[in-house]
C-alpha cells in the first residue's frame, strides 16, 4: 500500500505510544514459562509480538487476549514438543531467544521466519548454544533458519560475546536457566538490559558484575503480573517528528526510558534539540516517565560509536534528524546494521538519496550533509518496518510518497492513524 503524505505545516499534541517490542517479547516468554496464571498489561500487539504469542501457544503455554492485555497459562518450565515448524515471521528477538529456550528443553523443534529473518545471522546464537550441549543444524551448518533445534543435558559456559547484542545474551541467559552449573556472558558494551530486569522480577538467578551477567538453573518459578512500558523506540519517530517540522510540540507518556535505550537522547541534545524528558515511576522494574518534543534548530555532530549499542534500533531516525540538521553528521559503528531486517545503513543512503539529501556509505559508517530535504521523494521501505517509519518523518514537512507503509505495522500498527491525529488531520 503506497502512502501519500502531504507537507505537514505543524505537529501537536500528546501520544501515549504502544507497549514496548523488546519486554513484550521476554514477558510473552517468561510469562509462558512460569508456573500458573499471569496477566501481561499493555503488552505491544504487532506482527512481531503476536508471532512470539503464536509460537509460546504452540510450545504449550495458554495465551489469550483479554482486552488490550493478555493473559497467559504457563507450563513449570517444561514446553511441550511443537507439532509443526514455528514460524518467527519477521521477528529475530523471538528466533534467538527461543532458540535458547528450546536449547534447554528434551524436545525437537524447527524454527523458520520470513524470507528478511531467514537471511540474518544466526551462527551467534548457534555457536555458543552448541557448545553449552544444544544438537543444532540449521543451513550453512547452522548460520541461517531454518534451524532444528534438540535441546537438553546443558552445561553452562563462560562466553565472551563477540559482538555487543542483546538478543545473543538473552538466548544464552535463558538457556543457562536450564545448565548444569554457572552460564556467564560477558558483553563487549553495554547493550539492553530487559532479560536482566525481567528475570529479577520473576525472581530468577541474576547477577551483574560490570559487564559480566551471570544465571543458573533455574527452579519452577511463579506466574506474576507484567506491566509493559511505551517503546522507546517507536516514541523515537515522534519526537524527532517533532523536532524537525516548524511550530510543533509533542508530548510522549508512558515511555520506558531504560538508559541501555535512550542514547538518541543524548545524540539530539548534542544536536541542540529543545527535548526534556523525567522519569516518574518505576514498572516492574524498568523506568517509565514522558518525553517532550519541539521544533529545534539542529545541527550536524559526530556520534560516539559507544552510543550505538544503545541506539541501535534508532539509527534510521537518526539519520533523518540529520538529514534536517545544519551542516554535517557523521554516524560510526554500524557494523551491525548491516544485518537487521534490511541492510539499514544502504537502506539509509537509498533513502537519503531518495529525498535529495547528500550521503556518503562506508561498510560501517554514514555521513549525512543536512539541510537539503526535498519535497515529494519516495520512501522505499525495502520490507523494514523502521526504514518505513523513519523516512516517512524525514519527508513529513515537505511532503513524501512511502511505499508499503503496512511494514510499519510489524512494531507500531497506529503509526500513520497518530501521525494523522497530531498533524490535526483526524
Ligand atoms: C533486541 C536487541 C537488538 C535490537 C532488536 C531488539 C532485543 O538486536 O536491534 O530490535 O529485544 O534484545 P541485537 O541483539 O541484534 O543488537
Amino acid at each position: 500500500m503506497e502512502r501519500l503524505i502531504p507537507p505537514t505545516p505543524s505537529l501537536k499534541g500528546t501520544l501515549r505510544v504502544p507497549g514496548d517490542k523488546s519486554v513484550t517479547h521476554r514477558g510473552l516468554m517468561l510469562g509462558a514459562l512460569a508456573q500458573g496464571e499471569s496477566t501481561l498489561y499493555y503488552p505491544l500487539k504487532a506482527g512481531d509480538t503476536l508471532s512470539t504469542a503464536q509460537v509460546m501457544r504452540q510450545l504449550g503455554a495458554e495465551i489469550t487476549e483479554q482486552g488490550q492485555h493478555f493473559h497467559i497459562k504457563g507450563v513449570g518450565l517444561r514446553l511441550k514438543e511443537p507439532g509443526d515448524v514455528l514460524d518467527c515471521g519477521n521477528a529475530g528477538t523471538l528466533m534467538r531467544l527461543v532458540a535458547g529456550l528450546l536449547s534447554g528443553q528434551e524436545t525437537f523443534a524447527v524454527l523458520t521466519g520470513d524470507a528478511s529473518l531467514r537471511r540474518r545471522p544466526m551462527g551467534r546464537v548457534t555457536l555458543p548454544l552448541r557448545q553449552m550441549g544444544a544438537r543444532i543444524e540449521g543451513r550453512e551448518n547452522g548460520q541461517l533458519a531454518p534451524l532444528a533445534i534438540r535441546g537438553g543435558g546443558l552445561r553452562g559456559i563462560h562466553y565472551e560475546l563477540p559482538v555487543a547484542s542483546a538478543q545473543v545474551k538473552s538466548a544464552l541467559l535463558l538457556a543457562g536457566l536450564f545448565a548444569e552449573e554457572d552460564t556467564e556472558v560477558v558483553e563487549p558494551a553495554p547493550t539492553r538490559d530487559h532479560t536482566e530486569r525481567v528475570f529479577r522480577h520473576y525472581g530468577l538467578p541474576i547477577e551483574v558484575e560490570g559487564r559480566l551477567i551471570r544465571t543458573r538453573r533455574a527452579e519452577p518459578f511463579a506466574a506474576k503480573d507484567l506491566t509493559v512500558p511505551g517503546d522507546f523506540s517507536s516514541a523515537a519517530f515522534f519526537i524527532v517528528a517533532a523536532l524537525i517540522t516548524p511550530d510543533s510540540e509533542v508530548t510522549l507518556e508512558g515511555v520506558g526510558l531504560n538508559p541501555t535505550r535512550t542514547g538518541l537522547l543524548t545524540v539530539l541534545k548534542e544536536m541542540g534539540a529543545d527535548l526534556s524528558w523525567e522519569v516518574t515511576e518505576g514498572q516492574d522494574g524498568e523506568p517509565v516517565g514522558w518525553i517532550r518534543a519541539r521544533s529545534s534548530q539542529l545541527r550536524g555532530v559526530v556520534v560516539d560509536p559507544q552510543l550505538i549499542p544503545l541506539m541501535v534500533d534508532e539509527v534510521p531516525i537518526l539519520a533523518a534528524a540529520a538529514a534536517w540538521a545544519a551542516g554535517e553528521t557523521y554516524i560510526p559503528g554500524l557494523e551491525e546494521l548491516r544485518v537487521k531486517e534490511s541492510d539499514r545503513v544502504a537502506a539509509i543512503a537509498k533513502n537519503l538519496q531518495n529525498l535529495g539529501v547528500p550521503v556518503e556509505a562506508g561498510p560501517d559508517w554514514l555521513r549525512i550533509r543536512g539541510g537539503h530535504v526535498a519535497g515529494g521523494g519516495l520512501v522505499e521501505p525495502f520490507h523494514d518496518h523502521r526504514i518505513a517509519m523513519a523516512f516517512a518523518v524525514c519527508g513529513l514537512p515537505k511532503g513524501v510518497t512511502v511505499q508499503d507503509a503496512e511494514w510499519a505495522s510489524i512494531s507500531f500498527p497506529s503509526f500513520w492513524e497518530d501521525l494523522e491525529r497530531l498533524a490535526g488531520k483526524k
